[in-house]
């Protein structure tokens, strides 16, 4: 991915998802490059976070995330150099779409939430950017 691409891109998207709900309750699908526009290499999910705890703080080279809070809310401080952003998620029905530029931090966790994370790549410790000076090195043009 070049740099003039990822300046193009919107600091974040948030999908709404489909929730296929009947009397009995209610059922949302997410499909890979379907109602999100990558291969799903990996799955975790973040749970028990204490309140006071800020977490995340690193940019990506090449993984794209999606992030759900599939139980109670957390926030999310996004900055991709050219617009800085926090988004609540309060909802399964909102899926937050972190491409490899964006910088994020994720605070304000509610006791029960549960925030799922589906990600492009497998897990690589070389492709965390989690010095903020490198980071706008990367991708400053
Ligand atoms: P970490 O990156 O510190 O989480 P956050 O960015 O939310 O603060 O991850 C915590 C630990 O889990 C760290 O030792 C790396 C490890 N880890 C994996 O082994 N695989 C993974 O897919 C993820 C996301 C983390």
């Amino acid at each position: 991915m070049n740099k003039k691409y990822l300046k193009d891109i919107d600091i974040s998207k948030i999908i709404k998802v489909n929730v296929l709900g009947d009397e009995r309750g209610s059922l949302t699908v997410i499909e890979e490059n379907n109602t999100i526009p990558f291969d799903i290499k990996r799955v975790f999910y973040i749970y028990g976070t204490k309140n006071e705890v800020r977490r995340g703080f690193h940019g990506h080279y090449k993984t794209r995330q999606a992030l759900i809070s599939v139980a109670g809310s957390c926030k999310v401080h996004l900055d991709n150099l050219q617009r800085k952003k926090e988004v609540l998620l309060d909802s399964p029905e909102k899926i937050l779409l972190l491409e490899p530029n964006d910088w994020h931090e994720m605070y304000d966790f509610s006791k029960d939430c549960v925030l799922l994370v589906l990600a492009s790549h497998y897990y690589d410790p070389e492709d965390y950017i989690r010095d903020y000076e490198v980071f706008m090195e990367v991708y400053s043009s």
